[in-house]
């Protein structure tokens, strides 16, 4: 059915709104005229009625629990896809053929190294600084180390700043990961692989076989490809918000890892994992603590679950889980939250209040044992979704630049302070 023109009465005026027609899911209607014709402006807290932009990327129906990167579904792009060719759908919207795979790859392989300067800069930040502050810094600092890429309206250079972002993120993680454990920092190997390399960077310990399972190889991708992209998040819209200024891409990806350092967006799969340990501490009484979850005793909540867009099981949570069962074998690890998280979702999705309030289990929900289970701190789950979110940051502010219909982010407001007033002398105040 075609989009509908809607009719908004305003007094005794009648506007006729147009159009948007979206290929799936919901259609909007434009209201950019309705201030300069009515002199009304439109209120919408948290954009949660607001489309800023139309987008090619990716299609979310959290109704039915679906997730699309340019139309493939996430579960077969987790079984057979790669990370860097996900990024590469995402950024040029169409899976790449053998060559341009092999090119791209090639390319991102080649300057994986930090330059020295750089490797500096994060040496000398505080071991004990956390790992989102040092990772903006060193993202924005790219800037310094590449100005032949900072032209926002020049593609070559764009492409040039995609491909220095993508190959240094896992150095620059990886490092960061290091030097606040106290290790060495290692350097990428050329021809090694990307994951590998990342993998090899972050694990290898002195005197250790440097060879790690294909099971952990393979599950660090499937996860970045999970994180890849999930359309108009608080971070994204950051970054195409710094970037309708025409601010250069490492500013407006720095700006997106500031916004997801936020606890509401990126830190929820670190407070999963605190959770689940105190239900282990105060003697593994599940059924107790989700009594006090329903009950809302102090505002607890079952961390985990629920989701704004998704009212459904969400589709990267089940790929998530089975990666757990997968990833803990292979490491031969046996990890008690890992029983009780699966003990919570069986009580929870049999139960009355969470299938009611349509709360299922979001992506944070296994991720957090994964990343233990593989060896990372809690304090870098953030930064390796940063690293995830990536492709997608710089997909969506590509697209922005490219669009006609982009203007620089400026959104209005509703005024309710002071009325005009005198500027009274100091002494009667
Ligand atoms: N545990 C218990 N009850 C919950 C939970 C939860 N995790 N989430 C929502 N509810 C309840 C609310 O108390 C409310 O109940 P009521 O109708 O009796 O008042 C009802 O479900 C609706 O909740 P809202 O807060 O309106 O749902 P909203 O869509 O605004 O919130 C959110 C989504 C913030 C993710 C919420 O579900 C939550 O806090 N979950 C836990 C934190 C979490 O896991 N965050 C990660 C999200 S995924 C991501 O960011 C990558």
């Amino acid at each position: 059915m075609d989009a509908q023109p809607a009719r908004l009465d305003v007094g005794d005026q009648s506007l006729d709104l147009a159009p948007v027609k979206a290929s799936v899911g919901n259609d909007g209607i434009v209201i950019t005229s309705l201030l300069a014709k009515t002199g009304l402006v439109t209120v919408d807290p948290g954009f949660m009625n607001t489309a800023s932009c139309t987008s090619d990327i990716t299609f979310i129906d959290g109704g039915k629990g679906i997730l699309r990167y340019r139309g493939y579904p996430i579960q077969q792009l987790a079984e057979r896809s790669t990370y860097l060719e996900t990024a590469y759908l995402l950024i040029h919207g169409e899976l790449p053929t053998a060559e341009q795979l092999d090119q791209f790859l090639a390319r991102i392989d080649k300057h994986m190294y930090l330059p020295g300067d750089l490797r500096e800069i994060l040496a000398v930040q505080p071991r004990a600084a956390h790992p989102m502050a040092v990772l903006g810094a060193a993202i924005q600092t790219m800037a310094c180390f590449y100005p032949e890429s900072m032209d926002p309206l020049n593609p070559a250079a764009v492409e040039l700043a995609t491909v220095l972002l993508l190959a240094k993120m896992p150095t620059m993680v990886s490092s960061i990961y290091r030097r606040a454990s106290g290790y060495a920092v290692l350097y990428p190997v050329r021809g090694q692989g990307y994951i590998e390399n990342f993998a090899r960077m972050t694990f290898q310990r002195p005197g250790e076989d440097p060879n790690l399972p294909e099971a952990l190889i393979r599950a660090l991708d499937v996860l970045l490809i999970l994180h890849a992209d999930h359309e108009q998040n608080c971070s994204t819209s950051t970054v195409r918000l710094v970037g309708s200024a025409q601010a250069n891409l490492y500013a407006s990806i720095s700006a997106g890892v500031a916004a997801l350092s936020g606890p509401l967006h990126g830190g929820a799969n670190e407070a999963v994992l605190t959770m689940l340990a105190q239900i282990r501490d105060s003697g593994r009484d599940v059924a107790s603590f989700m009594t006090k979850v329903k009950n809302k005793v102090d505002g607890v909540k079952l961390m985990g679950f629920g989701h704004r867009v998704y009212k459904n099981y969400d589709p990267r949570a089940a790929i998530v889980k089975k990666s757990a069962d997968e990833v803990l074998d292979a490491l031969g690890v046996k990890d008690e939250l890992l029983d009780i998280a699966r003990e919570v979702e069986d009580i929870a999705l049999n139960d009355d209040y969470f299938i009611e309030r349509k709360l299922y289990p979001n992506v944070d929900f296994y991720t957090g044992i994964v990343y233990r289970a593989m060896g990372f701190p809690a304090s870098m789950f953030t930064p390796l979704f940063a690293f995830g979110r990536l492709p997608g940051w710089i997909a969506q502010w590509r697209e922005m630049m490219n669009d006609p219909a982009t203007k620089i982010g400026r959104p209005r407001q509703i005024y309710v302070g002071p009325v005009e007033r005198d500027y009274p002398p100091l002494q009667q105040r």
